[in-house]
């Protein structure tokens, strides 16, 4: 395993028994997230994107194979890899967010004491332009500022790997265009690298320094792509990789169609 790898899967699957029999979620799927990087793994509805993101955070146990951390067996859920999901309420409802921030810090003992974990709690909220309604509590906080509270406590922690499950999905354009910058830009900053879920190909081309497209029944690597959108900026390029999406998804279509 090379230096630059933080995290990866080596030929992963996973079954579930349901009322029709065994059902084979996800086929023998390998891939590697490099350090400082975000890896984009896009795909339709039902073919094994949340199962993979469980088996990485070690939630869920494979029936096959190994993720590797920093080149160790990852098996036990810590607080190396962590995983946000799109649901917005991750917050306990009874403390401001503040309090939610210093609460994961000691509970996790990424601070040693309530005064460190008050100052970098504060930071984050600063960081991510929350810390004006720090004392607010979640309910008083909109479904795109709950998202934001979400990232400012997972760069709190200082994760490896911030694994992302469509955090997005159901935010209006501007704020979810707003939130995918700042993932990029913050978890880059903080040395925090990023799986990043998604159905959305724009989504996908925005976020991903590369994008893995997955096939479905059974769930497997179908198309891996570097976007070169990210390194230059250009128009053209984000046109060009939304297309060679878009035919990577139709093909599957087709296929399931023919
Ligand atoms: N715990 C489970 N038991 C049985 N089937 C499951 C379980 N979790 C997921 N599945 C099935 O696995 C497939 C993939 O689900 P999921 O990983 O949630 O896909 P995605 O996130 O891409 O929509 C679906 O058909 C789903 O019904
Ligand atoms: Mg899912």
């Amino acid at each position: 395993m090379t230096e630059d790898i933080i995290l990866r899967v080596d030929q992963i699957s996973k079954s579930f028994q349901t009322s029709e029999g065994t059902q084979k979620v996800i086929q023998d799927i390998s891939l590697e997230v490099m350090k400082k990087s975000v890896l984009c793994i896009l795909g339709y509805s039902g073919c094994g994107k949340t199962t993979l993101l469980r088996i990485m955070s070690a939630l869920e146990k494979p029936d096959e194979g190994n993720i590797l951390v920093d080149n160790s067996n990852y098996c036990t859920p810590s607080k190396d890899v962590l995983l946000l999901f799109q649901d917005f309420n991750q917050l306990f409802p009874w403390k401001s967010i503040l309090l939610n921030i210093v609460h994961a810090l000691l509970i996790t003992k990424t601070a040693l004491d309530r005064k460190s974990a008050v100052l970098e709690a504060e930071a984050v909220l600063k960081e991510v332009g929350l810390y004006e309604y720090r004392n607010r509590y979640p309910r008083q906080l909109s479904g795109g500022m709950k998202q934001r509270a979400a990232v400012a406590r997972a760069l709190a922690l200082k994760p490896k790997i911030l694994l992302m499950d469509e955090p997005f999905a159901s935010l209006d354009m501007v704020t979810r265009h707003n939130l995918q910058k700042l993932v990029r830009e913050k978890c880059l900053k903080y040395d925090i690298s990023v799986v990043f879920v998604t159905h959305g190909v724009e989504e996908a081309v925005l976020i991903g320094d590369r994008i893995v497209i997955m096939k479905a029944n059974p769930g497997e690597i179908g198309f891996t792509l570097d976007n070169t959108y990210i390194a230059t900026g250009s128009s053209v390029d984000k046109m060009k990789m939304m297309s060679i999406i878009m035919e990577q998804l139709n093909n599957q279509t087709n296929q399931e169609e023919g």
